[in-house]
């Protein structure tokens, strides 16, 4: 074992609560009785965190209720097992829901393994395949694929289907190194049938999972403990699509918001407009993502070989919170520690993949407070003034420290409810502290910033409508869409960007989910009429399979709304085409003359070149999902896309694509300007341009 000593490798496999395996430098033929069986392994098998010499296997073989049970693991360096390299037992108990991790050591850089669980009987699991990271110094091109939201309740998942059919057919040398998955693996909030006979939009509700536990909440189910949630994850595990990707590639894991509460912070949960203390919930949570999800996070548990072994919480009343907005009740402060999962890997000299955690840390939302709710009108459907979010967002200090009793909007002025409160954070100190560390300190090409939450403006310009059409805009300029991510953490994304500019590091990038959507763009702190003054380039993968705003709108927004031209433009298709992206790429403007003209190159002569320009490419409405590849002189970005993944499609293509588009960087110098540019490789991105 060429970096670490065998002692000081069983220590860290210990300290991840995996069995550990090491490899030997010769190979043998299996010897084992398996047989497959993937009825006894209803999950499937998975691989996680390569690096560049182990890596972590996972499977679930359930025993009968009282028993436990013990598993052979085999490692071979080819499918047929004839040249088994590594092997050893490992015990599977209900304490963990029979899930069993496994990290093998002593691997070979950038190598290709196979490798199948089997119990006393010799009943197997299936094959599976992983890869291991490449040597620090291995020069070559990284590739990866970024992927989020995954709804299993609403769609369905062939767009791994395209992913492995494209995969299986690229060189070796372009082939994937590992799956990024920014998080929403599952959604927690699953409606059953019955309660919503009309579906969710486009889509049919599938009868996935009953919680035994759960609450309902308005038409919807939650989770309530351990029980409920890993019963969701196994319905999602039953997928084909997720199940066979997780066989082919390792995985490198994130949950978003949804691995634990849509509107979860800490280890709290806003529902019905209140927050309300759910500590048992996000141990439940953070217990479950630790058995399902093989991934190298920290345990402060202690170093348990096969189980959680959580801390005992209660749901005791948090009331007290830190000037960074962190609750110092002792039972939030445990379920927050219970994991901890931001961490940073490498992959060879061109990427260092630095991972953040989102909600753990986070202090409290403020667009999404019911307080927030008079600052936005449905006559600005999604909109809500850029000004009023910032003030929010900068809270006692805002404006060096007097922030504003109120906020103006139109005729009202709206009682300004974060000015007794901290600056918003999403990393919280300690995190944040670790995240700008790892962006000094790495000497790889490309600083990938593994974001499940987006970190691009969105801003629309209703300022700019001409009178008449509606009641005058009520803010005072450009108007943020939503908010709830680093879109509207203006003061957070400022600290790190300026971070970047000041240090002169070169090379980042953010790859990130949760939007549902495709973004493409630089990744700048401010807009005009502010300087504009890119430090990087960032991305955000629409989702696997999860509805996104633009499918909300074609069925929320009236018919005969002043403003419809904006969000979306009747035709003769049966669906409208997405004005939506034009608003927010080029303004009100482009989208009142598309309206008229149906010429997406003539409204694109009237756009407001100040209102966006850090994007090059969104689309609301696609699907899929994106690849890089990172070079020693490039960072290309690769968005594929699928039509609505509503039902299944059983082809071995996944099916028809939409479009493929590529975003591609020349690694800038310091002191220089990134730059994106862009190429439609297939099909036809209509109005995201
Ligand atoms: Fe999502």
């Amino acid at each position: 074992m060429n970096h670490l000593t065998r002692r000081q490798f069983l220590e860290a496999a210990l300290a991840l609560g995996a069995t550990a395996a090491i490899a030997t430098p010769r190979g043998r033929k299996s010897t084992s009785r398996w047989q497959e069986r993937r009825d006894l392994y209803p999950e499937g098998v998975a691989s996680g965190d390569p690096e560049h010499d182990s890596v972590l296997l996972w499977t679930r073989r359930p025993f009968p209720a009282g028993t436990h049970g013990q598993l052979t693991v085999e490692v071979a360096q080819d499918p047929g097992f004839q040249d088994v390299i590594a092997s050893t037992r490992a015990r599977v108990q209900a304490a963990a829901d029979w899930t069993c991790r496994v990290l093998v050591g002593g691997l070979q850089p950038s190598r290709e393994y196979w490798y199948r669980f089997s119990d006393e009987h010799g009943h197997g699991s299936r094959i599976g395949r992983t890869l291991t990271a490449p040597a620090e110094d291995d020069a070559r091109p990284v590739r990866f694929t970024f992927i989020s939201c995954q709804n299993v309740n609403q769609g369905s998942q062939h767009a791994y289907r395209r992913m492995i059919f494209e995969d299986e057919r690229a060189v070796p040398a372009e082939r994937l190194d590992f799956v990024l998955h920014l998080g929403d693996f599952i959604y927690e909030i699953v409606w059953y049938p019955p309660d919503r006979p009309q579906g969710m939009y486009d889509r049919r509700l599938r009868d996935i999972v009953r919680y035994a536990h759960g609450e309902k909440i308005e038409d919807f189910h939650i989770p309530t403990t351990l029980d409920d949630y890993r019963a969701v994850y196994r319905a999602y595990l039953h997928d084909p699509d997720i199940q066979d990707a997780r066989a082919r590639w390792p995985f490198v894991n994130m949950w978003d918001n949804h691995e634990y509460s849509w509107l979860g912070w800490q280890g709290l949960q806003d529902f019905e407009g209140s927050s309300r203390p759910a500590q048992t919930r996000k141990v439940a949570a953070n217990q479950t993502w630790f058995e399902y999800q093989p991934a190298r996070i920290r345990k402060p548990s202690g170093p348990g070989l096969e189980r959680f072994d959580g801390p005992k919480v209660a749901d005791a009343p948090i009331t007290r919170f830190d000037a960074d907005g962190f609750g110092q009740e002792p039972n939030n402060v445990a379920a927050v520690q219970s994991l901890t999962g931001y961490r940073s890997m490498r992959f060879g000299r061109n990427v260092e993949l630095i991972i953040t955690d989102q909600h753990s840390y986070r202090s409290h939302e403020p667009t999404s407070r019911p307080e927030a709710r008079p600052l936005s009108s449905p006559d600005f459907p999604e909109l809500i003034p850029q000004e009023a979010v910032e003030i929010l967002d900068g809270g006692r200090e805002y404006a060096g420290g007097h922030p504003p009793d109120t906020i103006r909007f139109g005729q009202t002025d709206v009682p300004n409810f974060c000015r007794d409160e901290p600056v918003q954070t999403i990393l919280g100190r300690t995190q944040k502290a670790w995240f700008l560390e790892q962006l000094r300190n790495s000497r790889a090409t490309w600083k990938v910033w593994g974001n499940t939450e987006g970190t691009l403006d969105f801003r629309a310009d209703p300022h700019n409508l001409p009178p008449g059409l509606t009641q005058p805009w009520p803010g005072a300029g450009y108007a943020g869409f939503g908010g709830g991510d680093y879109g509207s953490a203006y003061r957070e994304r400022a600290e790190i960007y300026d971070f970047i500019r000041d240090q002169g590091i070169t090379g980042f990038a953010t790859v990130a989910g949760d939007r549902h959507s495709f973004w493409a763009g630089l990744a700048a702190k401010e807009l005009p009429p502010r300087p504009f003054e890119p430090v990087g380039i960032a991305f955000v993968t629409g989702s696997i399979s999860a509805p996104g705003i633009l499918e909300a709108l074609e069925h929320r927004l009236p018919k005969d709304h002043p403003l419809r031209a904006l969000y979306l433009t009747d035709g003769t298709d049966p669906k409208p085409a997405p004005a939506v992206n034009m608003l927010l790429l080029h303004g009100v403007r482009s989208c009142l003359e598309y309206q008229r003209t149906r010429d997406a190159g003539q409204a694109r002569r009237l756009s407001n070149p100040d209102l966006s320009p850090h994007l090059s490419f969104l689309d609301l409405g696609g699907h899929g999902y994106a690849t890089v590849r990172a070079s020693a002189d490039a960072f290309e970005t690769e968005f594929v896309c699928i039509p609505r993944p509503v039902e299944r499609i059983d082809r071995p293509d996944g099916g028809p694509l939409l479009y493929r588009v590529v975003h591609r960087a020349q690694l800038w110098r310091k002191g220089e300007r990134p730059r994106l540019e862009q190429k439609v490789l297939e099909g036809n991105p209509q109005l995201s341009l």
